[in-house]
């Protein structure tokens, strides 16, 4: 009889296919299961049994039956597939072949609301369930990815040995895979990853875009730059990536940057991010301005429309060639800075409003390594959330304040400039205002306030009275003493 494998796996598209090579590399027996699509001449079994797992030790199932009793129990078995309803179908069809305390971990995106749901519903029938944010793309999935893993608990010690055996290892040699929390937390670090995932690609593309209609640079000049800010406190995957891509070229000896539409696609995990940001009251305006640019970018035509309306008044300003990179450079930091406190702000609120205990600290520090992120200076990160005078605020830590103070002139220059040029910057600009504000004892508020008393009667507290006790003013006459509610959403 064959040996029960140690994990399953289901869903052997791109992902799914790397994760289980990767669990096989680091010598777990693996049983892969994908669904038969009708009609299809070769099944992803098959092709994957005579391909890629040729020779290895996998067991390839087509029977969903088959597959779970080929796993040893507790049975752990992987979902890579859709996030949405495949997740739910694949569950009503596992459930019936498990046995108590089995565990189903799911390592798509997706929503953390939903996996709240399948953790209780698996919990209510005896099975456990994990919800795993894997980041890192292909390559990750393959050779070492960046695991968030959440849900049941007591499924973790079951499942820490294979998950952080195929996770990155951090410079200290620390696996880039820990155990996040309760419910959907997983998936929701995983989501915050991907929303500063587009905050970063956002502010690099707007740097590329300044140095190459200011500045004039050539895409082999432009690689240049990203190489030299890679070796510097901007070291980071995507960074490496974007140098990468500049001089890349095709077939036919073009740069292929320069042939690929500027419209931005999105799955939605930048959207997922801004609507809860919204939904707990935290901003979260750089990654907000990411997504939006995504969408307004998608909409070409419209564009080409408006700029024959409008065109663009361009100053044409004269430009230090080195001075203006260095403003880049301080642009691209102080806002990527911004991002990332927004984005912990917003992991911090999370953790009160739904009692996940998350440990910042621990969650930079899987972000480290493996995932589309990664970056040295998530250590400087986890260093500020780790300190024995926790900061209210990441941009309030040593480190970063004395970083932004001294980027702060070459960004707040950067932003002026380059608006004057009539060229947007919409995440540079959105994280300057985000730090002017937050760094403003006094905002114009009062007069919204003022507003909502005038048309709604909806109160104001005063700089004379203590906080907590709201008044009305009844500025018209005719308005009448009766106030409205003094909730806050
Ligand atoms: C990762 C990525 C990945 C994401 C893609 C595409 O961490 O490996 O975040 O999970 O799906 O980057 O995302 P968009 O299509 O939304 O850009």
């Amino acid at each position: 009889m064959q040996k029960k494998s140690d994990i399953g796996l289901i869903g052997l598209a791109v992902m799914g296919e790397n994760l289980a090579l990767n669990m096989e590399s680091r010598g777990w027996n693996v049983s892969v299961y994908n669904r038969v699509h009708p009609g299809a001449q070769t099944n992803a079994v098959t092709r994957f049994m005579e391909g890629r797992g040729k020779g290895k030790n996998f067991q390839g199932l087509t029977d969903i039956a088959q597959f779970v009793e080929s796993i040893q129990t507790p049975r752990k078995i992987m979902l890579m597939v859709r996030a949405g309803s495949p997740v739910d179908e694949l569950m009503d069809q596992l459930i019936p072949h498990l046995a108590p305390g089995d565990i189903i971990i799911d390592g798509g995106n997706s929503n953390f609301e939903d996996t709240d749901r399948r953790v209780a519903y698996a919990e209510s029938k005896g099975f456990r369930f994990v919800g795993a944010g894997v980041s890192g793309g292909e390559e990750g999935a393959l050779n070492g990815a960046s695991i968030m893993p959440g849900g049941s608990l007591s499924a973790w010690d079951e499942v820490k040995p294979i998950l952080q055996s195929i996770a990155a290892k951090a410079d200290d040699g620390a696996p880039c895979c820990d155990w996040v929390g309760p419910g959907g937390s997983g998936h929701f670090v995983k989501m915050i990853h991907n929303g500063i995932e587009y905050g970063d690609m956002q502010l690099i593309a707007e740097s590329y875009w300044v140095l190459k209609q200011v500045l004039g640079l050539s895409n082999d000049e432009l690689s240049d730059v990203f190489t030299q800010w890679n070796g510097g406190r901007l070291n980071s995957y995507l960074i490496e990536i974007t140098a990468n891509i500049l001089k890349f070229k095709d077939k036919e000896g073009d740069y292929l940057i320069d042939k690929i539409l500027d419209t931005a696609g999105q799955k939605g995990t930048g959207k997922w991010s801004v609507i809860n940001a919204m939904e707990l009251g935290m901003p979260l305006g750089l990654i907000a301005s990411a997504v939006f640019e995504r969408s307004l970018s998608s909409n070409k035509e419209i564009r080409l429309e408006a700029e024959k309306i409008f065109g663009h008044d361009k100053e044409q300003g004269l430009y230090n060639k080195a001075d203006m990179l260095k403003d880049v450079e301080s642009a691209l930091y102080a806002s990527k800075l911004v991002s990332y406190a927004q984005g912990f702000d917003v992991l911090q609120k999370a953790s009160e409003e739904f009692n996940w205990d998350l440990n910042l600290a621990s969650i930079a520090r899987l972000w480290r390594g493996g995932c589309i992120i990664r970056s040295g200076f998530l250590n400087y990160i986890a260093e500020a959330f780790e300190a024995k005078d926790k900061p209210r605020h990441l941009l309030f830590a040593p480190y970063f304040s004395s970083e932004i103070k001294e980027s702060l002139f070459g960004w707040r220059h950067l932003v002026a400039h380059v608006l004057k040029e009539g060229m947007p910057v919409p995440a540079f600009s959105s994280a300057l205002n985000y730090f002017f504000s937050l760094t403003s004892g006094s905002l114009p508020a009062n007069m919204i306030q003022a507003q909502r008393d005038y048309f709604g009667a909806h109160t104001f507290e005063r700089i004379d009275k203590p906080r907590g006790e709201f008044f009305h003013e009844n500025w018209t006459g005719y308005g009448g003493d009766t106030k409205s509610g003094t909730y806050n959403v």
